[in-house]
Order: structure tokens, then sequence, then C-alpha cells
């Protein structure tokens, strides 16, 4: 499972990136609203930390025509292998099917329906990414959506992964990791809860007391 930030905060992106094992970052127009800031201006730093080959996700706002124009130029500044985040609307299928015959890779977004993941497939999206917290906002089950999808790529032959978003919790994440999911893309604050644990602070720090006492006071491995 491929393991991405869902943030545009340019320094807690960086903060994150350097400790955990990333994949990329993935944005929407919401997130990049909260910086106040050009969208291109941050896009061009997320991508600086992400490196060439990392993945980077941009969502397009315009119908399909729009859409397509938007790609080539987020394209052209952010460079090709950047994914294009379209709506999985009857707009946004025409605009995948357009842009995936151009090889453009596409992450279809706004997903809350296993048949919108499998028309999202069919017109070519790379990944497909259910709102996980979303639809368990609206009573459905978010984890089982993200599932199904899964599911019905597998038996259908769809060369398309489930990119799963809009976690909450570091259960919805755990659930999806042991299903096997191709990827999920989570906020900072959510990454940060992943392994935070007092039974894991508690015995490293018994552990650098025991050595304390038995090198001295501050020396490592390297030092005694
Ligand atoms: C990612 O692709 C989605 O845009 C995002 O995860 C939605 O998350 P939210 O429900 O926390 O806004």
């Amino acid at each position: 499972m491929k393991f991405i930030i869902d943030d545009a905060d340019i320094e807690k992106v960086r903060e994150i990136w350097d400790l955990y094992p990333c994949d990329g970052v993935t944005t929407n127009p919401s997130i990049l609203a909260k910086s106040g800031r050009n969208p291109y201006e941050v896009l061009t730093e997320l991508r600086e930390i992400v490196g060439k080959d990392g993945e980077l996700h941009v969502q397009v706002v315009s119908n399909a025509e729009g859409m397509v124009k938007e790609a080539a130029v987020i394209r052209e500044r952010l460079g090709e292998n950047t994914f294009v985040k379209i709506p999985t609307t009857p707009q946004g299928l025409k605009a995948m099917k357009i842009l995936s015959a151009q090889g453009v890779n596409i992450t279809a977004t706004a997903i809350y329906t296993p048949m919108q993941g499998f028309l999202a497939a069919k017109a070519g999206a790379k990944y497909a990414a259910p709102y996980v917290n979303r639809i368990d906002n609206m009573g459905y089950d978010g984890i089982k959506t993200a599932m199904d999808i899964h599911d019905i790529f597998e038996n259908n032959g769809l060369n398309t992964e489930v990119l799963a978003a809009s976690f909450k919790n570091s259960q919805q994440v755990l659930e999806l990791t042991k299903y096997g999911i191709g990827a999920a893309t989570v906020g900072t604050a959510v990454i940060e809860g992943l392994i935070k644990n007092a039974a894991i602070t508690s015995a490293i720090d018994a552990f650098v007391d025991d050595f304390a006492g038995l090198v001295g006071e501050g020396k490592t491995m390297m030092d005694c």
C-alpha cells in the first residue's frame, strides 16, 4: 500500500516527509485554500519536497473541456507524472476518457459509491479515491465501500487501485492496510497519531535510562 500525505502545509509536509516512509502528497482545492497562497507556488514547493519521482496529486475544477486544459497546465508546470485529480461526475468521466487516452495519470476523486469507482476505472483512472470518513458521516460504511471498490477492480481485471482518502483515525487506516488496498492518503494529524502510544514511549525511556546507568548519561553506542 502506498502511503501518501493529504496536506499542503509546507512545513508540516516537510516534517512528515522527513520522518515517515511516504510516497507522495495529495491536495484538493480546499486544502490549497487553507494556505491562502497562489496554488502553483504551494504545489511547486510540494513537488520539490516529493522529488521528481514522488507522487503529487492536483485537482481540477471545471467542466470536461476545461479539465482537459487544466490538466495540460498542471503537467506543464509540475511535471508530466503529476496525477490529475478529477471528480467522478459525468463531466469528470468524459475528461478521464480523453486524458487517459493521452497517457495522463488520473486520480478519480470525490468517490462515495462503488459504482463511481467502477466507472472511473473503466474511464482509465489509475486511482479511485473513496472518502472513507465522509461516507461514515453519511451513515454508510466507508471502509466497506473502499473494500468493495478494491474487489470490483480485482474481479473485473481493471488496472486501477484504490487510493482511500478522508481518514479521521488510525483504525480506519489500519483496516484498509490489512486489506491490501493500493494506497491511502492521510492527513498529517492522523499520521502523527498512527504510532503514538504511551507503551512505546515508556519502553524507549526505560532503554535510555538503563543504558545511561551502564555507560553514563548522554552516552550512545558511538562513545562507549
Ligand atoms: C483526498 O483526495 C480528499 O480530497 C481528501 O482526503 C478529503 O478529506 P476530508 O474529508 O478530510 O476533507
